[in-house]
């Protein structure tokens, strides 16, 4: 009896012992994996992002590329727009300026009170600068389609050294990242309620499949990221000739949870201190 209790005991003991290990092994891998990629957490969110603020990124690169014509989609007060230092095109619907148009560094600056799809429409912002764009910022309206029609329209106009930069594809969850803007239902289950992106983030994964030839970065600015793209090719057609089929399969709600899982686990993030170096 003494021998069958000793050896239960012994069992239940190496039993215990291997559980301890595997346990340990465990958190071990989990410890590594979230070294490898500390910005991801286990619950489908990103923690904030802790590199230099979009806008300190963007005065970073209007200094680097020192670019002589610059696009803006998006201007609101003007905060993005007064970096720039070369004749400028801006298209906001509604403009809410509240600096100084800084005329002394700009030596020309064009508004366009309407909503992108029109000024490209109406106007060639290559026959109005002079010259192609070789630096745009696209930062309009917030949902997948616009971004895609605003990103084709901008190509045609650059050269194959413009860069094109995109502004709020890096949501930290899926409640800010939903198509419907006034939902706040779902966006009081944010991390920050107050933010929204739309879907503009799942254009990594229409470039990802229609355009690999683009080089596409994306860096840790806070709040909601910045995305670099370089390899511009004002001759490609792929993304107009698909543009039915993109908005057919990305440009609702559809399946958005698992898109998102996608996004994520796809997502690779410099830091900000790396942006000049990749330019
Ligand atoms: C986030 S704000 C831009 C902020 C600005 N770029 C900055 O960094 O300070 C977005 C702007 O996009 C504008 N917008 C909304 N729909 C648009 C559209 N279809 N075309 C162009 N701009 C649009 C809004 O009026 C708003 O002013």
């Amino acid at each position: 009896m003494d021998e069958v209790y000793s050896d239960g005991v012994h069992e239940f003991r190496t039993g215990v012992t291997r559980i301890v290990c595997f346990l340990d092994q465990w958190c071990r891998s989990a410890c590594y994996r979230h070294m490898q990629s500390p910005a991801k957490s286990e619950t489908n969110r990103l923690a904030d992002l802790t590199g230099d603020h979009y806008r300190t990124c963007l005065a970073r690169l209007h200094s680097t590329l020192r670019p002589r014509s610059y696009l803006e989609i998006g201007t609101f007060h003007g905060d993005s727009l007064k970096l720039a230092k070369c004749p400028a095109i801006a298209v906001d619907p509604n403009f809410q300026l509240e600096h100084r148009v800084p005329t002394d560094a700009m030596p020309a600056l064009c508004l366009f009170q309407m909503r992108s799809d029109e000024f490209f429409r109406s106007y060639n912002p290559r026959a109005i600068l002079g010259r192609p764009i070789d630096f745009a910022f696209l930062d309009g309206m917030h949902l997948l389609e616009c971004l895609l029609r605003d990103f084709i329209h901008t190509e045609k106009t650059c050269h194959g050294r413009s860069v094109v930069v995109l502004h709020d594809c890096v949501p930290l969850d899926l409640h800010m990242a939903g198509r419907a803007w006034n939902d706040m239902t779902r966006r009081a289950l944010s991390v920050h309620p107050e933010w929204w992106t739309g879907d503009v983030w799942k254009i990594f994964a229409v470039f990802r499949r229609y355009r690999p030839d683009l080089t596409v970065e994306v860096f840790d600015a806070p709040p909601t990221g910045l995305v670099v793209i370089r390899g511009i090719d004002p001759s490609s057609q792929v993304l107009a000739d698909h543009q039915k089929q993109i908005v057919e399969l990305f440009g609702n709600s559809n399946g958005e949870s698992a898109l998102f899982e996608d996004f994520l686990s796809n997502l690779e993030i410099n830091p900000t201190s790396r942006l000049a170096e990749v330019l």
